[in-house]
């Protein structure tokens, strides 16, 4: 009967194969398991830690430190904020307009500029009641913004007229009944003036037509159509 080979695990040694035996003396866990490199490692992080900290707080110090600056006060009369400086001439008059570029024709002349004549009916291009002219044509106001006419002459019904004196279709519009309510009048009258203007057929119904896009809830067309036509004889263009 032979003896049994001597216990390995009894050795303190490791082995050639063990997992620690790659490792150099500074890697070898020490009695409170942590090992040169690790130590090495977690002392790094804690530095830059600290930095990072004195960082911060440098950071922080020169901020308060700083006085904060007052805000400067516009000079009167200058845009605010989202506003354009706009040059308007309306009715023959010169007019700068602190305005939202995103505001219409419409609301610069009602809003801005206190000429109510311009009527808002749909505010959506389908009545006509916003009807002014821009450089002698007429357009809807409501579907056009104000900063795209600087530098134009826009006309409202409050301008059509030479001072006191009325145009020759408001006289006519007065002597033909052709308004009921008179919501609508404004904007018909200054189609009307852009008509006079324009190639139109002498019967009521190229009037008519040409007149389509203001409408009458009171239905006063033919009148209106009969007003348009006297002044349009009297100037020669209509029989
Ligand atoms: S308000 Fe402009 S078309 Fe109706
Ligand atoms: S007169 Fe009333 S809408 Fe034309």
């Amino acid at each position: 009967m032979s003896n049994p080979p001597p216990a390995k695990a009894a050795s303190m040694d490791p082995g050639p194969g063990s997992a620690s035996a790659g490792r150099g003396v500074e890697d070898r866990p020490g009695s409170d398991g942590i090992g040169r490199r690790g130590f090495l490692s977690t002392a790094s992080a804690v530095t830059a830690c600290a930095v990072l900290a004195g960082d911060a707080r440098a950071a922080i110090a020169a901020t308060i430190s700083q006085p904060t600056p007052l805000p400067t006060t516009p000079p009167p009369g200058s845009p605010s904020p989202g506003e354009l400086a706009i040059r308007l001439r309306v009715n023959k008059v010169e007019h700068t307009l602190n305005l939202d570029p995103r505001v219409t024709l419409l609301d610069a002349l009602r809003e801005n500029l206190g000429l109510p004549g311009t009527k808002k009916g749909c505010d959506h291009g389908q009545c006509g009641a916003c009807t002014v002219l821009v450089d002698g044509r007429r357009i809807y106001s409501c579907l056009t913004l104000a900063v795209m006419h600087e530098g134009l002459e826009v006309t409202t019904i409050e301008g059509l007229g030479r001072g006191d004196a009325l145009h020759p279709l408001q006289t006519a519009f007065i002597e033909h009944d052709a308004l009921q309510c008179g919501y609508c009048t404004p904007g018909q009258i200054m189609s009307a003036a852009g008509l006079l203007r324009e190639p139109c057929g002498a019967d009521d119904e190229a009037v008519r037509r040409q007149l389509s896009g203001n409408l009458c809830r009171c239905g006063a067309y033919p009148n209106i159509v009969a007003a348009v036509q006297s002044v349009r004889s009297s100037a020669g263009t209509a029989p």
